[in-house]
């Protein structure tokens, strides 16, 4: 059986499923039962200085759902924990002696002067913490006190607060970032440049979820009225897994350690965080949703996936779709794919034509000798798979690679590799072929 232990940043814990830092991990009662279900580690609910802060006595949620009401997206206004800083600090003390296996992160937010992180730093120390998680990144509420992702928006503040960190605590320091931002890049440098030993991201992203259309305000409402909140669950992952991949392939970033965190709901969404490089990854809505035993289904999952490919380690696939992330203009213009219709699958519900017909290529009949009947004409489809995404019945349609002659452009398909730097039609082309720019190396740990 594979063996999902973790060493992160020099923590160990017994699988990489931490749950993230949220209502989930706001107190010893429910860190104790996420970690007899089996989570390998927690990052604490957000901790503040001073007096604590005060949430919303109303909804503090609103969601998107599937047609089956599944829930897809969740958005909050929750600030960061409201309960004592040194009831937080007691309890996170006795979980870890509890718990020594277990890796457990102090997620932190306070004001950006030295002493203040210096301060905070040191009570964490104290209870035995493994590390602390800089919550830069929430997009609301804090924000607006300067702190969480006004913070996270500022490389130069981000690059300062981890480097006073870094000098006033033994702890390793991951710093969270927050997605709203137009470049990843540059937040992460930012933590790198300034000792930080890793970055986890994404934290949530600002969002209006709804309009509630009977009062005209957005949802959730509080008497009348509501804010924008951040959004999270099964609809950020693409957006967290692309800044990830920006990440590990950025030369100035690539190896910093990294843990995932966006939408993660099943082994397969944290196997892909890790195929692009993430040691370990964290978990909020899917728990908030289905409760912590979910992680037994994410650990055995992970686990028999890996048997089945013969990774006795995580590091053994660690890292490895991070080389195959590339720019736009690397992609090969010679491979050529038409769309494949399984008859016997095909439940004629004529999707596929609709969407082809109206809003691509016209490539799919509806009928055919004056019947009912759905198949590709290869001399019009351009391979764009819209068909395929539509098509309420997995794997009906398929893709499959042709060679030699393309009935749609009635050209031979050259069987070698070009990309769009030397394309007759590029105005920028150049005279040699460009690939990807060298491919990420895997990640090393840190040495412990
Ligand atoms: C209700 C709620 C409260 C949260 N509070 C915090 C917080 O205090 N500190 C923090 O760093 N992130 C906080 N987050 C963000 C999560 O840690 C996580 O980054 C985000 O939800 C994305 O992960 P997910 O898609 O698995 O939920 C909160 C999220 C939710 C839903
Ligand atoms: S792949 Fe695109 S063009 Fe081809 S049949 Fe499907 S929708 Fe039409
Ligand atoms: S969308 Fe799928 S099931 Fe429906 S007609 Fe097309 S191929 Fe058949």
């Amino acid at each position: 059986m594979a063996d999902l232990t973790t060493t992160f940043l020099g923590i160990r814990s017994p699988n990489p499923f931490w749950l993230a830092s949220a209502p989930p991990t706001d107190k010893e009662y429910n860190v104790c039962r996420a970690f007899e279900a089996g989570w390998g580690g927690v990052v604490w609910k957000t901790l503040g200085e001073g007096d604590p802060v005060v949430n919303v006595n109303g909804p503090r949620y609103g969601a998107i759902h599937g047609p089956d009401r599944r829930l897809l997206g969740l958005n909050n206004i929750e600030l960061i924990t409201d309960r004592a800083l040194d009831i937080n600090l007691e309890e996170i003390a006795r979980v870890k002696q509890r718990f020594p296996d277990r890796a457990m992160i102090v997620s932190l937010m306070v004001p950006c002067e030295e002493k203040s992180w210096q301060s905070i730093l040191k009570v964490v120390e104290e209870t035995g913490a493994d590390g602390v998680e800089l919550n830069f990144g929430c997009p609301h509420g804090m924000s607006e006190r300067g702190m969480g992702s006004a913070v996270g928006q500022v490389p130069e503040y981000i690059e300062m607060v981890a480097r006073w960190c870094k000098q006033h605590s033994r702890l390793p320091v991951i710093v969270k970032l927050t997605p709203n931002i137009t470049d990843i890049r540059y937040p992460a440098r930012a933590a790198k440049r300034g000792g930080a030993d890793a970055v986890s991201l994404i934290n949530t992203i600002s969002s209006i979820v709804s309009i509630d259309l009977d009062n005209f305000a957005p949802t959730p409402t509080i008497d009348g009225k509501g804010s924008h909140g951040g959004y999270c669950g099964p609809a950020v992952k693409p957006i967290a897994l692309n800044m990830v991949a920006e990440i590990a392939r950025d030369a100035e970033t690539r190896g910093l350690p990294m843990s995932g965190i966006g939408g993660i709901t099943t082994w397969r969404d944290a196997a892909e965080f890790i195929a692009l490089g993430c040691g370990t990854v964290q978990v909020c809505t899917a728990a908030m949703t289905y409760g912590f035993k979910i992680v037994k289904e994410m650990a055995s999952g992970l686990s028999d996936w890996m048997d089945e490919k013969g990774y006795a380690v995580i590091e053994d696939f660690r890292g490895r779709a991070a080389p195959n992330v590339t720019d736009w203009q690397y992609l090969n213009l010679n491979y050529v794919t038409k769309a494949r219709i399984d008859q016997d699958l095909c439940i004629q519900c004529g999707r596929c034509h609709i969407a082809c017909e109206d809003t691509s290529h016209q490539a799919i009949t509806s009928m055919v000798d004056g019947k009912r009947h759905f198949e590709v004409i290869d001399a019009e489809c351009v391979g764009c798979n819209l068909c395929v995404n539509v098509c309420p019945v997995e794997d009906c349609i398929t893709m499959e690679q042709i060679a030699g002659w393309d009935p749609r452009t009635e050209k031979p398909i050259p069987a070698e590799y070009s990309n769009w730097t030397v394309h007759g039609n590029n105005p920028m082309r150049r005279e040699t072929l460009q690939f990807a720019p060298e491919p990420m190396v895997r990640q090393a740990e840190p040495a412990e």
